[in-house]
């Protein structure tokens, strides 16, 4: 792995760190920096890497700009990176923000790659999708799939795709929670103490998730498998059926797609 450089010290910049720690990264290859230091500074002490005190010490010697502050800090931000960081490998994480506005921040890299990645990644269980203006030369891609493979999976799609990706698998755990706690209010609903409702919940969708993953085949083949006609899970399905629950979640993320478009609409 070359040497990784970090701006902005947040969650996600700790998620890839610790994922990339995790994975044998040296510590000595990664540093990070933020205007403030308040969060690089703990981050660093924590896990190991470099604190740099400028942009210019960060990118010293670096190979690689992971862009991981808010997006709203983009158009903030020292000047100096965008010859900083000419010849280098520049990933960006920013929610939102396009190919043609990072080109512009970073017109000499080598190659910039838009990322959106997911809350899931702080366990190295996200899923990440990426994409780049022209083909990446196969040693970046080996740097790309390691560097976001330690957040968990990551699928390159094209930049065209980026807004139903994050109305999917951006916003996704969003809605697994909110079904998990609907699931625990159902439960205690139906008679069940709240802290058992609650564990039912969890463990339930975390065990079918894990079967699913397992199994490698259509949800719908797992779910015929447990449903026996005018059976218990039939009459629960079929009042899902009834209130169209498939309709519910195409609408769910069609709606987020369609924010995601306004929000990244002249970013
Ligand atoms: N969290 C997620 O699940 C998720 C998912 C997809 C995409 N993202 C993207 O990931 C990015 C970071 O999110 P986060 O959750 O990690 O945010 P966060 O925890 O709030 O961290 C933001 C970081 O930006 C730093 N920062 C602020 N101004 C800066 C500047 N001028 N120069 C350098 N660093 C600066 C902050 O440093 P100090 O506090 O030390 O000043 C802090 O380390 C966002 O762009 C977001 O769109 C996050």
């Amino acid at each position: 792995m070359p040497k990784i450089a970090f701006l902005g010290a947040g969650n996600m910049a700790a998620a890839m760190i610790d994922g990339l720690l995790a994975k044998k990264t040296p510590a000595a290859d990664l540093a990070c920096f933020t205007a403030s230091g308040k969060t690089a500074a703990p981050l660093a002490a924590r896990t190991g890497i470099a604190h740099a005190h400028s942009v210019d010490e960060l990118l010293a010697g670096a190979d690689t700009l992971v862009v991981a502050f808010k997006p709203q800090h983009l158009a903030s931000a020292d000047p100096k990176l965008a010859t900083l960081t000419a010849g280098k490998l520049v990933l960006s994480v920013l929610a939102g923000k396009k190919l043609a506005t990072l080109a512009k921040s970073f017109p000499h890299a080598r190659a910039v790659v838009r990322t959106m990645p997911n809350t899931p990644g702080s366990i190295g269980a996200g899923m990440t999708g990426w994409c780049v203006a022209a083909p990446l030369n196969a040693s970046d891609r080996v740097l790309v799939g390691n560097l976001l493979g330690a957040l968990g999976r990551a699928v390159e799609i094209p930049e065209s795709q980026m807004d139903a990706l994050t109305a999917v698998s951006g916003s996704g755990p969003a809605y697994l929670f909110e079904f998990a706690a609907a699931l625990r209010d159902a439960g205690t609903a139906a008679g069940l103490a709240p802290d058992t409702a609650n564990t039912l919940a969890i463990e339930t969708l975390l065990g079918a998730a894990s079967l699913l993953a397992a199994r490698q085949i259509e949800p719908e083949k797992l779910r015929d498998a447990v449903t026996s006609p005018n059976g218990v899970t039939f009459a629960g399905l079929q009042r899902m059926a009834a209130r169209d629950f498939r309709g519910l979640v195409r609408e769910t993320v069609l709606a987020a797609k369609a924010r995601s478009e306004e929000l990244s609409h002249d970013s």
